[in-house]
């Protein structure tokens, strides 16, 4: 009986395994047909491949294979979760279009364990638009115009200054600290100079496992991530304390405007919302921004006549200003028509961030397929950037591109480097500003030479594994 009841318990596992094993490959859609694709190893999905490293500019492997095998929309799964990917311009199209209503912005696992428990990045509607509004007073056109142009050069200058000292600097992690120190310092007033505690460090440490596979133990890249937040909140939250608990004096940063909120009779925000929203500023400032500018100058090391004509462009800037003592007007920086050229290519060839993800709030039809609601959707870039048929020899860098194709500017169809929709990113113009700036600085007043480094790799987001040396020669 015994023996019986045993063989049926493990003839039911086993039925059971199967079964489960055999939906998990094939998950239902009652209202039509999913799109064609793999759902991978049960549980693990089709991650390993997804996060598998390679050294191309290229679509990634993964995405290409895929796109051969099923069409531009497929369906996988990635971090535990079902997903379909789109390439499809119309469809990342109409995701972006239709944000709030029939998506919401989602981010994996750790994303939401990070930014989820006051949902800052999920903010919908009228919270969302209230928190661009605060941060907007930090980023906004006034404040480039009137703070940023002359915070930014001022560090360019002082940074490239010390660095033509060395005799060597690698670029993505020097940038990186400059980049860092100047938002920190506008966000909080922080000065790593005359601090113990790293912000930057942990930004890194978080910044690692951010696309991971969501298992919080000791030793995974998700624990050194959560382990890096839980860090960088405990030093804002002691500095928002310290604030709040002495006499009000006003420090010109972002952390004056936060404060002054909470302070208001009915503030819409909470201490918690105040808090994530300062680490996902910090954090989006800086990391992307370096990568960008490192991969600009590598370019620029290996175009020889790009970089020409961009040191064209400064010089005629320097040339034809009135008073030589001054530093960039507003003015010539809206004129930097070729810089900007430079940098939209660099920002279309990093597809920095490999995918864009947004999880479905109904059952969406799409050409014949159905999206299934809650499922999550990635957006992915690198496929409408490197796409031959908008962008002639795709993997080539050439600036004067976006001046031949006008019609390529503004149209978010076609270029997403700084996203897409209504989220489209507050920090862009501040990004661009810093770009524009430092590249300004550099090429008017240094030459410099490579020495070893600046090979690529993407796992799938753009690293330096070997970072990027460099030496700088003032110039005479
Ligand atoms: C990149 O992917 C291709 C295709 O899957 C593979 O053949 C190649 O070995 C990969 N390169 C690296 C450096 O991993
Ligand atoms: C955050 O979002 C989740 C799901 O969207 C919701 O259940 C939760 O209550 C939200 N948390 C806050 C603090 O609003
Ligand atoms: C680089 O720029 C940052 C940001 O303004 C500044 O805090 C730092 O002191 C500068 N470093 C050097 C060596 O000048
Ligand atoms: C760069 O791309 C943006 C779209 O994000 C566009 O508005 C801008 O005009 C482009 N700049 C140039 C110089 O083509």
């Amino acid at each position: 009986m015994a023996f019986l009841v045993a063989m049926f318990s493990a003839v039911s596992v086993v039925v059971l395994a199967v079964h489960w094993v055999y939906r998990w490959r094939n998950p239902r859609c009652s209202t039509g047909n999913l799109p064609p694709g793999s759902m991978g190893l049960p549980l693990l999905g089709e991650t390993m491949q997804f996060f598998s490293p390679n050294t191309t500019f290229d679509v990634s492997p993964f995405i290409k294979n895929r796109i051969k095998r099923y069409g531009p929309v497929f369906r996988t799964s990635l971090v535990g979760l079902p997903v379909v990917v789109s390439t499809d311009p119309e469809l990342n199209h109409f995701v972006f279009q239709q944000e709030g209503r029939l998506f919401e912005s989602w981010y994996p696992e750790t994303f939401t364990e990070i930014f989820g428990r006051s949902n800052v990045s999920s903010l919908h509607g009228f919270m969302y638009k209230y928190l661009k509004s605060l941060v907007l007073k930090l980023f906004g056109p006034e404040s480039l115009k009137e703070l940023l142009l002359r915070d930014v050069e001022t560090a360019a200058c002082a940074n490239l200054s010390s660095w033509s000292r060395l005799s060597s600097i690698e670029l993505k992690e020097a940038t990186s600290n400059m980049i860092f120190d100047l938002t920190a310092k506008k966000l909080i007033s922080y000065e790593s100079s005359s601090s113990s505690e790293s912000l930057r460090k942990n930004f890194v440490a978080f910044l690692r496992g951010l696309i991971s596979y969501p298992v919080d133990l000791p030793g995974t890249a998700y624990h050194r991530c959560m382990q890096g937040r839980k860090n960088v909140l405990k030093v804002l939250k002691n500095m928002l304390k310290e604030r709040r608990n002495s006499p009000w004096k006003q420090h010109g940063d972002f952390f004056d405007c936060v404060i002054e909120e909470l302070n208001k009779e009915r503030s819409l925000i909470t201490e918690t919302i105040a808090l994530d929203l300062m680490f996902a500023l910090l954090f989006a400032s800086f990391e992307t921004t370096s990568l960008a500018l490192t991969l600009a100058i590598k370019f620029l090391t290996d175009h020889p006549n790009v970089l020409e004509k961009l040191t064209e462009e400064h010089d005629t800037i320097l040339k034809n200003r009135e008073d030589p003592m001054t530093g960039v007007t507003w003015m010539e920086y809206r004129s930097m028509t070729f810089t900007f050229q430079v940098i939209n290519e660099t920002a279309r060839l990093a597809n920095i961030a490999p995918g864009i993800f947004r999880k479905a709030l109904k059952d969406i039809q799409f050409n014949g397929y159905t999206i299934p609601a809650g499922w999550r959707i990635m957006v992915c870039p690198p496929a409408v950037h490197l796409n031959p048929e908008i962008y002639e020899d795709p993997l080539t860098f050439d600036p004067s591109r976006w001046k031949e194709r006008p019609e390529l500017n503004g149209g978010s169809k076609h270029f997403m480097a700084f996203g897409g929709g209504m989220r489209f990113c507050v920090g862009a113009e501040f990004a661009k500003l810093q770009m524009a700036i430092f590249l300004h600085r550099l090429v008017t007043k240094y030459s410099w030479r490579a020495i070893r480094g600046g090979n690529i790799v993407r796992t799938p987001g753009l690293g330096f594994p070997n970072g990027y040396h460099i030496q700088l020669f003032p110039k005479a």
